[in-house]
């Protein structure tokens, strides 16, 4: 595998994805991490990433200089190569002009970590600082227009580029990775779903051994992906599976979940029938946060007692935790890394009692949620589930605006099933990042035969996004939008109106509430 060590860059995440998808497994650790605390069992080379800072700054984070002499090959890329610049006695300085995007490269000699790449090529950069004189026996391999853009020290085994390989705008970057990580690191390219699934599962069978494992499902894709692993993995006799249906969930969600785990060979599954509990404690509620505070503390209740029922108390349990998650809640990686997602989900005290005891399972925690898809697919799970938009925890709460009763519930449902049902047959649906239907509380007027009558308004949101942190509004046809228009207010008698939404993130958020 390859180690990176993170100095806080945004495209750290990026250049793990991208030698993964090379076929090699990677890992983050934080850039100060000293030599002897590397994880470097079955590592073949390292990386250093980029930073938001520059090597002259004060607090600039440093490395352990004992990690150039471990005899693996170091690849600095942008900070990276200033650091190992700058530790090796050369000076790096800061420019007057920041030089940033497209930047053609020549080499100056050729070197193994440009082979099979053309001379002159389109690189990316964002520096502010460059290297003004190479380290000591680094000799320079490659020049943009002003600048020094790769050099190494040949024995050593250490590169360094000033260019982001791992963004997708420069040219040869997966290439030029490829050459360090395959022909100079030599790492095996033999990092695939079907690997980790065997890897995963004797780890999983060699903790629990012949003890139990709850679940708790939510419907989206880790939880059921976690199932699907723990079912493979384990006796089905030892796997406990709980979901909670709240009456806020989207049409046949249930149904479907529970097909879903029943095939992958459920035998414990309860399906706690929990409509009323919920529909009751949100009536006559209307302010989002309350809505959102009643639904987390039921859940917990409901949880905890349904729980308890099962009388399984020593039992491990299993999260879908994902790689990322580790790390933006700062347990994997670097303390300089930018904490970036907002955790919208309660913390459950079940959760926390686990983590206390050391009884907590999380198989994905090394996996990109691609990769969690991947693996879903290994295990046979359908793409209704692996490709579904996310899905708020709240549920439709948060998409009927104002007050909930069972009535809208199953309005929404059903409009919010046609416009799924259209994207899907569209071939939409997978170019969309989210998608999904309000139900707005206010009525107007409407005509049907001579009759005035008075329906609800359904609004329709799509985007794009990479993350949910910002997000475009998706750009339909117009022919489309009006067909589908015509579809729910057709089929869903209580609704006389459709709108769409056409606002960006920021400044509007992605759901209504
Ligand atoms: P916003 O509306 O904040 O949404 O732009 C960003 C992403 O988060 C989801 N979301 C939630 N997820 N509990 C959740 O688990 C919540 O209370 C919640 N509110 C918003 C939203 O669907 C989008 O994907």
């Amino acid at each position: 595998s390859i180690l990176i060590l993170d100095f806080g860059s945004q495209t750290t995440q990026l250049i793990a994805r991208r030698i993964r998808e090379i076929g090699v497994y990677t890992d983050i650790v934080p850039g100060d991490t000293p030599a002897s605390e590397l994880p470097l069992d079955g590592v073949k080379g390292l990386i250093f990433s980029g930073s938001p800072f520059s090597v002259y700054e004060k607090d600039a984070p440093g490395v352990d200089v004992k990690i150039y002499s471990l005899g693996l090959p170091v690849l600095g890329i942008c900070y990276g190569f200033q650091r190992m610049t700058e530790d090796h006695g050369g000076k790096v300085s800061p420019l007057e002009k920041r030089e940033f995007g497209r930047s053609r490269i020549e080499y100056r000699r050729s070197a193994p970590l440009f082979k099979n790449i053309p001379d002159g090529f389109t690189s990316w950069m964002s520096h502010g600082d460059s290297i003004e004189k190479p380290g000591e026996d680094f000799e320079l391999i490659a020049q943009s227009e002003h600048h020094i853009a790769a050099a190494w020290n040949r024995d050593k085994q250490l590169y360094g580029i000033q260019f982001h390989p791992e963004v997708s705008h420069c040219e040869y970057g997966v290439e030029i990775l490829r050459n360090y990580v395959l022909e100079i690191c030599g790492a095996d390219a033999a990092w695939s779903m079907e690997a980790y699934l065997e890897q995963v599962s004797a780890e999983i069978r060699k903790r629990v051994g012949k003890e139990r494992v709850l679940l708790l499902i939510s419907g989206g894709v880790d939880s059921t992906v976690v199932g699907g692993l723990l079912l493979q993995a384990l006796p089905h006799e030892q796997v406990y599976l709980m979901y909670i249906d709240t009456g806020l969930m989207r049409k046949d969600e249930s149904v479907e979940v529970e097909r879903t785990l029943r095939s992958l060979g459920a035998k414990n599954l309860s399906i706690i029938h929990a409509e009323d509990e919920f529909l009751s404690a949100l009536a006559g509620i209307d302010d989002p946060e309350e809505k959102r505070r009643i639904i987390g503390d039921l859940f917990i209740t409901v949880q905890a007692r349904e729980v308890e029922k099962l009388s399984i108390g020593d039992a491990f349990l299993a999260q879908g935790t994902l790689y990322t998650d580790m790390i933006e809640s700062g347990k994997g990686v670097g303390k300089k890394a930018k904490v970036i997602k907002s955790h919208h989900n309660v913390r459950s005290p079940l959760v926390e009692a686990k983590r206390e005891a050391g009884r907590i399972i999380e198989p994905l925690d090394r996996l990109y949620k691609d990769e969690v898809r991947r693996l879903g697919t290994t295990l046979g799970i359908g793409d209704q589930i692996i490709r579904r938009h996310p899905f708020p925890g709240p549920g439709l709460a948060v998409r009927i605006l104002g007050e909930i009763t069972p009535e809208k519930c199953a309005i929404l449902r059903e409009a919010d099933s046609i416009f799924m049902d259209e994207l899907k047959k569209r071939g939409l649906y997978d170019e969309i990042w989210q998608a999904f239907s309000v139900l707005l509380p206010v009525r107007s007027v409407g005509v049907t035969g001579d009759a005035r009558e008075y329906g609800y308004v359904l609004a329709l949101r799509a985007i794009i996004s990479r993350d949910g942190m910002t997000a475009d509004v998706y750009p339909f046809e117009s022919k489309d939008l009006l067909e589908i228009s015509s579809l729910i207010t057709n089929s869903v008698r209580e609704i006389g109106r459709v709108v769409y939404d056409i606002s960006s993130k920021p400044p509007a958020t992605i759901e209504w509430e």
